[in-house]
């Protein structure tokens, strides 16, 4: 197309997403926490999420031990938490001390949940497949829940909280208010 503007890369395209926080358990207990923004749901039945990451990160190593995860949704307020855990490797650094995570028992994997989060979801690795840099893993849901009053029928309750989404780098977005479609016509 002529006048087109081409962004620095085609996933700006697909930005702002919702972001998470994967909590892994790792060699000799430790535990990690890093963010992801390219996650999706996949199925209904069985419940079961995509997940992409990149295979020189920490949490790679921890998945591929344990093949168990928690995802933890944050809100607004956590933005400077979440960015801050996407910046350093828990291969250097304590990021449950550095990051003063309060961590909690997640009901069906061993992997522990932030408590601070507005959502959760825990799942297992039934299929992993390697594209370029990254390993995409298909976790089944084992269970998920969410703070008290949070959620609607539509969904997350913006008048309640503020799920963070990720633009790209430090970019951060909240979600705009809810509209509801007309029902089409029969
Ligand atoms: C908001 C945000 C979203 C990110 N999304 C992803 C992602 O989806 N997949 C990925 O591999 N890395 C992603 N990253 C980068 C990792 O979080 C980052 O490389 C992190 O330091 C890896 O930590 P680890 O080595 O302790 O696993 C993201 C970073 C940020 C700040």
């Amino acid at each position: 197309m002529n006048n087109a503007s081409r962004p620095r890369n085609f996933y700006y395209l697909l930005h702002p997403r919702p972001v998470v926080v994967i909590i892994t358990l790792c060699e000799g207990g430790k535990v990690n926490a890093m963010p992801a923004s390219w996650i999706t749901p996949i199925s209904e039945e069985p419940p079961a999420l995509a997940v992409a990451i990149d295979r020189e990160n920490y949490t790679f190593k921890c998945i591929e031990q344990l093949r168990e995860a928690t995802f933890n949704i944050p809100s607004q307020e956590h933005v400077n938490t979440v960015y801050g855990l996407g910046t350093v490797s828990g291969r250097e650094v304590d990021k449950v001390k550095m990051f003063s995570l309060k961590l909690g028992k997640a009901s069906k994997v061993s992997a522990p949940i932030w408590l601070d989060a507005i959502g959760w979801i825990e799942g297992r690795v039934v299929n992993r497949v390697d594209i370029g840099e990254t390993a995409l893993y298909i976790f089944e849901v084992l269970d998920y829940y969410a703070k008290p009053d949070t959620v609607s029928e539509w969904g997350w309750r913006l008048d309640k909280t503020s799920p963070l989404h990720h633009g790209t780098g430090r970019g951060f977005h909240t979600v705009g208010k809810l509209i509801l479609a007309s029902k089409p016509k029969q």
